[in-house]
Order: structure tokens, then C-alpha cells, then sequence
């Protein structure tokens, strides 16, 4: 339960209808009374970690920004002018746990389309130029002021800077403008260009949520159903007539081939399965090990005896979906799927949603010899972390 709470006057059914994946809104005090999870100086600390994703983007001259990336050191900061520069730093939610509370007050969306809450300080007039991202987002203000200016929703092909690394628009137009101060959200739908520039020293809290690309969807669905194509099923022409031009491809020869082709791709439920797998991938695979001594399940009894709480790894993804085609419950962790019968719907519902297994939470899931074994393996494989 986090201790931040959303506006009670934020109408998520509302939201979703309106703005979601649609258009832009500001979300005045949309959590009230915001206090930071951390400090400038801590966000810095951990740009100079090396395990840690970060950027610094300074704006030398104005319109040119320098884009740098991390781990950095700390002279790398007392170096930085008093203005025009923002340091951010991706998926601080991994590594502090007071944000990755945050994501909890998100629960009017799937949990498994949240990708990460990336947060960034700017001194006074810094900003990373006019752009737009592919991922919807909210900007959460923390401490300070910044100024957001948005445009229309981009087409792909909208003009960029060319030779830069950092994607930024050749020809910005505002239609919007919007002041935000501590608690305030700003939600930008994907390919809505936007640009914020701090009014003050500021932190604002990107949370970002992830989309399969269509690339991505037609090349992982296929490598997917690849692994069981049978080698002998080919092209085929048994209907192929005398008479040919001799170098033609006639496209109704193509049509049994095409067949076959479109029928095989068009498995809604192996695709579901796919999808399930796809979005529960981590985004720092390397942050989940397995242990280097496997327990056996005496070995996990008596761990649980021990009174052992289990946590989830902060960095693995769990989602779940009902198959009424194949009477099952299909949990994804990490990338892989398992299967259950529908009598476990309630305890793969109560372990996802459950931010640490305790022996006496309500919904006792160690009552349960599959749940208890499923979360053997989970902890085995560094899915799930034990904790005193
Ligand atoms: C920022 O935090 O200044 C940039 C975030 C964004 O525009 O996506
Ligand atoms: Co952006």
C-alpha cells in the first residue's frame, strides 16, 4: 500500500476514456502533498553508479544540446554550470524503493505496461530540446517548477535535427502550455511532441510505459512459432501449367503458399501466449541471478519454516492471463510462461498482486503444494528474493 495517494477528485474511468493513448491533459495535484523520494544530490550518486543507465544533456548555446552519457563521476557534476543542463537517469525504480512505490498508485493500467520511472534534475533553464517519445508518459513534477510546452501528435517521418544523437525536432510549434509545480502530472500520449524546460532547479519523475513495436511483434511471433515449424512443409505448385513464361512468378502460384503462410501466423492464443512472454521480459536481465545454490524443496520448506518473508526481485515482471480456450491460467514471469489449471486462478491473481509473500497474508499462497513449488522455482531462478 503506498503512502501516497492520487487526488480523490482524479477520475481514472474518466481518464481512460478521454485522454488515454489520445491527448495530452495536465493533471493538476494529481498526487497531493508530493514529498521526493530522494535528493538532487542522491539522483547524482546513482548516475555514477555503473550498473545505473544516465544521461546529461547540456544546452552549451542556446539550441545546442550535448548529450553525454553515464556512469559519471562526481567531478563530472561540480564541473556543470549553475544553469541549462538536466542530468536523468533511467529505471529509478529499480534501485529505490520509495519510487517504485510509486508505480503502485498506477493500478488504473496494467502493471505490465509500466516500464520504468525514469527521473531527471534540471538547473534552472535546462531541458533536452524539443521531442517526442514512443511511449505514452506521465511527467510527475517533484521539487521546483518546469514549463511544458506540447505540440500535435508527430508523424514518423517529422523532420529531426539531423546529426544529433538526441532525437530532437527540426520544427516544434506549442498548441499548449502548461506550469507544473510539486504533484502535478503532465500525461503525454506517444508521438505528442513535447519540450520542458525547468523554471527553477527542478526533479520530475517520468513514468514510462512500454508498447511493442509492430517490428518487434511480427519478429518476435515469428521466431516464436518458428521453433515447431515442420522442415518438410514448403512451397508448393502442384497446380503449376504448361505454358509459362519461363522467369515468371504467376501470383496464383502463390496462393497456396500464402495461405498456409497467413493461417499459420493467425493464432490468436499462440500469440497471446507470445505477448505474455514478450511484455514480462525484464529490462535489466542482468539484474536477476539465480542463486548459486539451488534449494531443494526440504531445503525451501525449511527456509519457510525459518520464517523467511519473499520478495518480489524489483526488476522481474509478473502478468497473467486467463485462457478460456484452454481452461487454464497462463503466468508469465520474466519472459517465460507456465501453465495452471483454472482452480489456481485465484492464488496466480493474489501472488501477482502481492508485493511480498508472508506466511500469513490473507490469501495464504503457501498453503498450496504448486503455488508453494512454483515459488521455489522463482526464488531458485532470482525472480524472487528472500528476505529476514
Ligand atoms: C525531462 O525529464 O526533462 C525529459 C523527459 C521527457 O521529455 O520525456
Ligand atoms: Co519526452
Amino acid at each position: 500500500m503506498s503512502k501516497r495517494q492520487l487526488n480523490a477528485a482524479f477520475d481514472s474511468e474518466d481518464f481512460l476514456a478521454q485522454y488515454w493513448q489520445k491527448k495530452p491533459v495536465l493533471l493538476t495535484k494529481f498526487i497531493p502533498n508530493f514529498s521526493d523520494s530522494l535528493a538532487p544530490e542522491e539522483l547524482a550518486g546513482l548516475a555514477c553508479e555503473e550498473l545505473v543507465e544516465s544521461r546529461l544533456v547540456t544546452e552549451a548555446e542556446p539550441g545546442k544540446w550535448q548529450l553525454r552519457h553515464g556512469p559519471f563521476k562526481d567531478s563530472d557534476f561540480t564541473q556543470l554550470p549553475q544553469s541549462n543542463w538536466t542530468l536523468l537517469v533511467q529505471a529509478v525504480d529499480q534501485w529505490v524503493e520509495d519510487v517504485a512505490d510509486i508505480k503502485t498508485l498506477f493500478n488504473f493500467l496494467p502493471s505490465w505496461r509500466i516500464d520504468d520511472i525514469m527521473i531527471s534534475f534540471a538547473a534552472q533553464g535546462g531541458s533536452v530540446g524539443p521531442h517526442y517519445d514512443y511511449y505514452d508518459v506521465f511527467l510527475l513534477q517533484g521539487q521546483g517548477e518546469r514549463n511544458w510546452k506540447v505540440g500535435d501528435r508527430c508523424d514518423f517521418n517529422a523532420e529531426l535535427v539531423s546529426g544529433e544523437e538526441l532525437s530532437l525536432l527540426q520544427n516544434f510549434k506549442s498548441t499548449m502550455e502548461f506550469n507544473l509545480s510539486a504533484g502535478d502530472a503532465l500525461y503525454i500520449p506517444p508521438r505528442f511532441a513535447h519540450w520542458g524546460t525547468a523554471t527553477n532547479d527542478s526533479l520530475c519523475y517520468s513514468i514510462g510505459f512500454r508498447a511493442p513495436s509492430m517490428a518487434e511483434m511480427i519478429e518476435g511471433f515469428s521466431d516464436f512459432i518458428i521453433k515447431d515449424q515442420d522442415p518438410a512443409q514448403r512451397y508448393e505448385d502442384s497446380k503449376a501449367q504448361a505454358g509459362l513464361r519461363r522467369a515468371e512468378i504467376k501470383p496464383e502460384l502463390l496462393d497456396a503458399s500464402y495461405r498456409q503462410l497467413t493461417e499459420r501466423l493467425a493464432q490468436k492464443q499462440e500469440f497471446a501466449g507470445w505477448f505474455g512472454c514478450y511484455v514480462s521480459q525484464p529490462k535489466y536481465p542482468e539484474l536477476i541471478q539465480p542463486l548459486d545454490d539451488e534449494l531443494s524443496p526440504q531445503d525451501f520448506a525449511a527456509l519457510l519454516g525459518d520464517g523467511v518473508q519473499l520478495m518480489k526481485n524489483p526488476s522481474s515482471r509478473f502478468a497473467f492471463m486467463e485462457s478460456a480456450a484452454k481452461d487454464c491460467v497462463l503466468l508469465f514471469v520474466d519472459g517465460a510462461m507456465v501453465s495452471f489449471s483454472m482452480k489456481q486462478l485465484s492464488n496466480i491473481v493474489a501472488f501477482c498482486e502481492a508485493p511480498q509473500i508472508v506466511p500469513s497474508s490473507s490469501n495464504n499462497l503457501l498453503a498450496d503444494p504448486e503455488i508453494t513449488e512454483l515459488l521455489r522455482q522463482l526464488l531458485n531462478q532470482g525472480s524472487l528474493l528472500a528476505a529476514d
